[in-house]
Order: C-alpha cells, then structure tokens, then sequence
C-alpha cells in the first residue's frame, strides 16, 4: 500500500492560459502503452501447490486466453446449485510468463484487471501483490519495482470460487480483461481522471467542463510539470494549458481545470453524441503521458411527480437488467458477445440497462456509451449479509479490511474491502455519460429484514461520493412491495436518504396499486420500478397453462386456456403467451402497464432482457437438491430473448411498445396443429403484437381455400394519468377485463393448416407495407433443410483472437418455411484456420449438453454456432448440417 506517503492536494491552477478552438488535435506520441495482456497465459483447475514460484514446472498446464471462465468448461452436476446452473467453481491458476522489453527501463507499470471471479490472489516472481475477493470490481498494482526488466517474468494468479458463492451463474475466473499499462514514472494515476459539467442543468449551451487530473510522480526526482487537456467532439476541438507547477518526487497531487465546449451536443440514448477529453501530461513543453477519456454532456433531474427527465426532456425508462455471462461463452467477458446483445436490445426500443446485481465490465460500459443506454451501474447482490444459502458471496468480506502489506493501488490501511471495490468502480466509471446513476445494492437484505441497512447504505453513498460527488442514489428494493400492509423502518429511512441525495426510490415487483399507496404516503419520493415483471416464458412454445405446480409452488398462470393445469407443455417448458410468471411478479404487459399509465413512475427494468445461465426458475434449486430430479435445466426462462439470442414472442411485445422507430406487426402462435394450444371447440388463441393504429387478420386454408378476413381491430390512444405519455389500448369489442392485455390484440380463430398474415394499418386506414417482426405464420410440412444466416450480416471478422460470428440457423420445411417444433440434431464444420467453434447452442434452458461440443439439438426449429478468430487471416466456411437434411454452409473472413 502506497498511501502513506501519499498527499493528494487540491489546487485549482488559476493560470490557465490558453484556451483555443482548433479544428484538429495533433498529439506527440508518448510513452504511456496500454497493452493487452490477454494472449498467452497457462491456465490449472484446481490447487498447485507452489505455483507462484518463478521455477514451477506449468509446462503440462493448458494454454488459455482471457477473458477466460473455468465453471462453463466442466460439467453439469446436480451436486452444484440449481441457482448457479449446476456448474461447479472450485480453484483455479492462472500463469503467464512475460518479459518486459529492455526499452521499459524506468517506466512505471500497472498491471490491471477488470475482473476475476473470486478471492483472487496475484504473485509477481513469486512475490504476493495482493489479495482482491469480489469478483466483479476492476484492480490494480503498480508492479514497477517487481518487474525484472529485459528478463522473463511470471504472473501468477489463484481464484477461488468456493461454492455457493452466488444467486446466479457466476463463472469462475479471470474473466475480464488484463492490460500492462506503461508510462512515465511522472503519470496521471489509474482512474485520476474526474469530470464534471456543473452548468449544464441551468443552460444547456454551457458546456463547462471541470477535469480534476491525479497526477503523480513515481520518479526519483522532483519535476517540474504542466498539464494539458484536450476535448474533441463533434465538430470541434478545445483546448487548455495549465501554468508550470512543481511535482516533488513520491508526490501525487490533484490539478483543477476548467474548459468549456459551448454548446455543446448532448448525450442521450436517441443520439450518445460522445466527446473524448485528452489528459497530457507535459515535461518541458513536451507530453510524457497521455490519456484519453470518453465523456458526454447529459443531465438527469428526477421528479416525485413526472419521474425521470434527460436534458430537461421527460424520459420513460424502458429498461432491462442484465446478468453477466454470454450463454454458451460463459461470464468471459467478450466484447463482440456483448455489443449483439445490446443491439438486440437497442432494436428492440430498450434505452436503459441495470447490471444486475454487480458492477459490469469496462466494455458493457464503453459500449453503453456509444450505443446509448442510459445505465444504473449496481455495486452488490447484498451488503453484510449473505444471501440465500450462498456464505460464500461477498458478504464474507464486506467489513473485512485490506491487510496492510498488500500492494492494491488507490487503497489504505484499514480499508473495507466493500469501499474499495465501491471507489474503484466508480474511479474507472465516473466519466461515463451513460451512468445517471449508482445502485448501491439490490434486495440487500436478503433473508435477514432490517438489521442495520440503513448504516451500510450511508457508508456506501458517502464513500461514493468521496469519489464522484455528480450521482445520486437508488437501491433495488424488495420491501416496497409490501407497503400498502407494513413498512420498515430500515427502509423507510434508506428511501428517505435516496430521496434526498436526488436519486430514485427503486422498488422491485411493486405492483401498480401498491405503487399508488406508496405514491400517495410518500409523495415526496421519485420512484422507480427498479426490478419488474420476471414472467417466465420458454421461445417457440404455444402450449398454455402452468405446467408442473407442484414443483412451481409459486407460479401465476393468467391462462385462460381450457387446460389449466398445462399438462400438454413439453417437459421444462413454459408458454410463450404472456400468460406466465413468478408468484411475486407480473406478465410482461402488466409491468409495462403500471409504468406507462403512471407518470410519476420513472419506468421499468424488466427482469430480464436476456435469460442467463442459473436461476432456472419455476425448476430452480438454491441447495444440491434439483427440484424434480436430475437431470433439470440449466438456465433461466425470465429472458425477453433466450440464451442463444433469439427473441422470445415477448420481444415484439416490448418492440410494439418502446420502438417508435419502425412498425412491429407480430403474430403469434406458430400455425401447426401439433403446437398450438386448442380450447374444446378447436379454437387457438391468437396474439398479435403491434403499434399500428389497425390490425386485420386474414386465414388463407392450406388446400387452396379463399383468404378470409377474421376482423379488423383499432386501438384507441390514451394517455398516462399526468398527460406526459401516450400509449395505444384496444377496448372495442372482445376487449380483455385485464386492461394490460389491451396493450396487444387477441383473435380466437378455429385451427385449420394454413395461413394467417397479419396487416397493418395507419390512422387514415392505409396499409402499412414495411413493418418488422412475424407477420404472417403458415402450416410447416416436415423438416427439409437447414438455413444458415451470420448475425448482423457480417461477412468478415476481425483477426485478434477475440472476434466473433453468430451463425444462426433455422429448420425449414422444403418451402423454406420455419419447422416450429423442429428438434433435429445439428453437427458443426468449420474449415479453414482463420476461424474455430467456441460454442453450440440453441435456448432451451433444459439442454444440459456441452455448450462445447459440434453438434446439439434444434429448440424449436432454431440452432446457434459461435465462431472466434484465432489469429489467421484468410476465409473460411462454417457449414451446418443434419442427418436427412440439406444442410448449408457460409462463407466469412478474417481480416
Ligand atoms: C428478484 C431478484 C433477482 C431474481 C428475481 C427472479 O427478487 O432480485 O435477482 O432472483 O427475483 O424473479
């Protein structure tokens, strides 16, 4: 620990004397290396006894690269938890052996992780660095006087995921990315970058802009230093240059700088116009350290009465929260994996992200940045307390202090490590527009109501504050949904702190008259549904009912299908109507209903926006036991898109409602006989999702019958209670008693095979001939051929080892027609070196088969393969294929 001889001072550099407008930026090139240290490391499952010596023999250990999760490697056990996904954790170690280049004489290095799932311990050529047990918070050391220069080095790093560690799928590892960072021994210090933009509320056009720079000399000699700061951005480029001032050696010291980008263009979902700060560090005129910085100009205010507003505009938060892991990838955190999730959800109209229950990875949050979600960046599942049966969470260490010889940069003795990983979170995440917000915990009082949250909650928001100060607060509450019967004073008060930090009061699973009552005691209280809805539904299923009760115990079936019971649902599955969900939650619809009808409701984060590996739900086990029996599924069935990152039925639901970008016309059931849900007079229900004024219907029989059409519906526009919001609802004939499943139109039609085509119209009754989603369903005949498509359309990917393709592939009768309850096995073939599998998929969250495998089943008519560079440039073929089928094959390249 360095803080010792540490003084941080804070001086606002009042001689600033250049401020310009130019149109380019030209830096000199200096000598700070962020460098990737992912490639090349040795990984062991399991304990090594001496492996952080420099003479250990880990030449029989296997070649990984990070990210890297050991849990999605080994196998499913029912010996694990259900809620974990029945992957084991254990340890693991990690070594990679390195030389520092002998140019790197005198230059300072940080060794940084952004996260290593658990109780990780780093030894530098046999050295111990340090302790870091939470899994989820980025890490640092300054390895300078540990490195050898010129010669080889080892890293060596042990993780420990003792089980149960945790609610969900956790993933075990270092899972995240590594960087060696090099520079000037006179440097900006690790996340010594503090923006702020203090008049931007009052006058949109005063782009003030105060940056408070660490800067630190790690020299053997006092300097003489300046900085410089550069913003570029849309259109325009400013600058400032602080006077000379004295940097002793050892000294770290904060500099104050104002610069003003006038008028500038400001951030929000719609448009994240990003600007970059340039932070130089000058040693005689000359810059010895660089660093760049994303930022935004956006501000949020919140309302006890008109929830939430971006910029001064009303903002609905149509939110999701998002686990971490990847589906078949596991928790590795893979930035191309990401950025199609968060496409997935962009299309779909979502414009905010809650990274439940722990702090994301620095790509969700670069990436945030540049697609546009506003983001609530939460900091933990539970505070003292563990969660669940789960001792090993980090609730272990959470009043636990850093041991004073640990060598963690920016922590001093005596530090909770609940702070630490807190502040250095928030250190690498301030800058970022997209957070408005930290969520400094989720139902943190787990099992245990009451005990001294109130305390943990002021600790967290003052040490929060020590290093942001721009953010206000919100906690994911699991209480507030009781309030029309009891409120808890713990709680009460931790609303009451919110409230008036400026931060949101998050409630989980309130429903909307409870809502009303809180509303109505607490009027003060901007409030937000922090956690909704978590209906449960499988992709591609159109049986009805709430299968299996028993083991549910806790399901809420709204299916008025005749059988109730669901006893017709596939083993494991659960519809795709928006007929089920959790005893505690509400349908998709409802959920959006409370919150849209509400205007001093911010909005919703729907649970979840993708299903995630755990938590399998109503089948979930939290002890060793699966409920049912082995084997059971894996993985949860919350998600509004399934594990492989196919859109469940719900996903149009969401799109007809948030995207107001494009047309959502989207019919559901499938139309075969065997997968629809027939009442006793041979009626199925049909759902048709849309945000056309109109919806006509029309049957065409298979046997060459005339098109009929079953009815023409019209919505009618409403408008929420204060008149900020308008949303469409049907209330004409056949209207539902359930007002939230007015939101979407239901025909009954009698089941015959053929066609049903959904057409869209607009206010003036013209048909609207460019919509999105599935309009039209047609009688699959049985499966004939495979169709092979690449994600997003990309022909080529990037050759860094990293980078991925999405092959997905449907089963299609011979007249390319979707094959709705296909199940046919499907083998993988990648050709060419440029590319290699890295995993098989196809969302049903019953399959316990390998992710890594070549070859698994279709789930209803859908399969996924996920490619990954290795290195090689060239094209290659990934071609898919299945007994009796004509199969397919694409092409793509590495560049
Ligand atoms: C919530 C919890 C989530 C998840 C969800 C399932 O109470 O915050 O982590 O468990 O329930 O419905």
């Amino acid at each position: 620990m360095k803080n010792t001889w540490k003084r941080v001072l804070a001086v606002l550099l009042s001689l600033v004397f250049c401020a310009a407008f130019l149109n380019t930026a030209a830096f000199a090139k200096t000598t700070r290396e962020d460098r990737d240290f992912d490639q090349g490391w040795k990984f062991h499952l399991g304990e090594a006894s001496g492996a952080q010596g420099t003479t250990f023999d880990d030449s029989s250990w296997r070649n990984v690269n990070i990210p890297h999760d050991y849990s999605i490697e080994q196998e499913y056990t029912p010996k694990a938890q259900g809620e974990s996904g029945y992957l084991p954790g254990g340890v693991g170690w990690y070594r990679k052996t390195f030389t520092v280049p002998a140019e790197d004489a005198g230059k300072h290095l940080v060794l940084g992780f952004d996260g290593v799932y658990m109780n990780s311990t780093v030894y530098l050529n046999g050295e111990k660095l340090g302790d870091h047990p939470y899994g989820y918070s980025p890490f640092s050391f300054d390895i300078t006087p540990y490195v050898k220069v010129g010669q080889p080095n080892v890293l060596a790093v042990r993780t420990d995921n003792k089980l149960p560690s945790s609610r969900w799928y956790s993933g075990s590892g270092i899972f995240r990315d590594v960087t060696l960072t090099a520079t000037d021994p006179v440097h900006v210090a690790t996340g010594g970058i503090r923006t702020s933009t203090p008049n931007l509320s009052k006058d949109s056009k005063d782009g003030l802009t105060k940056v408070v720079t660490t800067v630190k000399n790690d020299g053997s000699a006092d300097e003489t230093i300046a900085l410089r700061q550069t913003i570029t951005g849309p259109g325009k480029t400013v600058k400032v240059k602080s006077a000379k001032f004295p940097l002793k050696k050892g000294q770290s010291l904060d500099v104050s700088m104002d610069l003003t980008v006038k008028n500038p263009k400001l951030w929000s979902p719609a448009e994240p116009n990003l600007y970059q700060l340039t932070t130089e560090v000058l040693k005689d005129g000359k810059a010895v350290d660089t660093v760049t910085t994303d930022i935004g100009y956006r501000w949020t205010t919140v309302s006890n009465t008109k929830g939430l507003f971006l910029n001064g505009k009303p903002f609905k938060v149509q939110g999701v929260c998002l686990h971490h892991d990847q589906g078949a990838l596991g928790s590795a955190a893979n930035r191309a994996a990401i950025e199609r999730q968060l496409q997935i959800m962009k299309k779909m109209g979502c414009n905010a992200i809650r990274t439940s229950h722990n702090p994301a990875s620095r790509t969700l949050i670069d990436l945030c940045n540049k697609e546009g979600f506003l983001v609530l960046e939460e900091m933990y599942d539970g505070w003292h307390a563990n969660k669940n049966v789960n001792i090993h969470d980090f609730s272990e260490s959470f009043y636990k202090t850093i041991p004073a010889d640990s060598k963690l940069e920016n922590s001093y003795p005596g530090e909770y490590w609940s702070e630490y990983s807190l502040k250095s979170t928030i250190r690498r995440d301030r800058n970022a527009p997209c957070i408005y917000m930290w969520d400094l915990g989720n139902e943190v009082e787990g099992a245990a109501a009451g005990v001294a949250y109130d305390r943990d909650y002021k600790n967290l928001a003052k040490w929060a504050d020590e290093v942001d100060g721009t953010r206000s607060y919100v906690t994911a509450d699991s209480l507030l949904k009781y309030y029309d019967k009891v409120e808890v004073p713990d709680h009460t008060n931790m609303a009451k702190m919110q409230t008036a930090s400026g931060g949101q009061v998050g409630g989980n699973y309130v429903h909307g008259n409870v809502w009303d009552t809180i509303h109505e005691r607490h009027p003060d209280w901007p409030l937000i549904a922090s956690e909704d809805v978590s209906a449960v539904n499988s992709r591609g299923v159109y049986k009805r009912g709430a299968y299996d009760t028993v083991a549910n115990g806790t399901m809420r079936s709204d299916s008025s299908a005749s059988n109730k019971s669901g006893d017709q649902l596939p083993k494991h599955q659960l519809t795709a109507y928006d007929e089920s969900t959790v005893s505690w939650g509400k349908m998709a619809a409802e959920g959006w209903y409370d919150s849209i009808t509400r205007d001093y409701l911010a909005g919703e984060y729907v649970w979840t926006g993708f299903d995630y590996i755990g938590e399998p739900t109503p089948w979930n086990s939290e002890v060793s036991i699966p409920i049912k029996g082995w084997p059971a599924p894996k993985s949860s069935y919350f998600g509004i898109v399934d594990l492989a990152g196919f859109p469940k039925d719900s996903y149009y639901f969401y799109q007809s409602q948030w995207n107001h970008d494009l047309t959502t016309l989207h019919v559901l059931p499938a139309w075969n006989e065997n997968v629809v849900d027939k009442d006793e007079n041979g009626n199925v229900k049909v759902v048709v999702y849309s945000n056309a004024k109109s919806v006509e219907l029309f049957f065409t029989p298979k046997n060459g019958g005339k098109k009929v059409s079953l009815g023409k519906k019209t919505y009618t526009t409403k408008k929420s209670d204060g008149g900020l919001y308008s949303y469409q609802y049907y209330e004409g004939p056949g209207k539902s008693d359930k007002d939230y499943e007015n939101l979407y139109m239901t025909w009954n039609v009698p089941y015959q095979d053929g066609t049903l085509t959904a057409v869209a119209y607009d206010k003036d009754g013209k048909v609207i001939k460019d919509t999105d989603g599935r309009n039209s369903v047609t009688t699959a005949g049985p499966a004939a051929e495979l169709k092979a498509e690449v994600y997003g359309g990309r022909k080529s990917i990037a050759t860094d080892g990293n980078d991925l393709a999405y092959i997905e592939v449907t089963v299609t009768d011979k007249d390319g027609i979707m094959v709705p309850d296909a199940a046919n096995r499907i083998y993988v073939t990648v050709n060419g070196k440029p590319a290699r599998l890295v995993g098989v998929d196809n969302g049903d969250a019953s399959d316990i088969q390998s992710f890594h495998d070549n070859n698994r089943k279709a789930f209803n008519g859908k399969f996924l393969a996920i490619v990954q560079s290795t290195g090689e440039k060239g094209s290659f073929t990934v071609t898919v294929s299945s007994d009796g089928l004509k199969g397919d094959t694409v092409k793509l390249s590495a560049k």
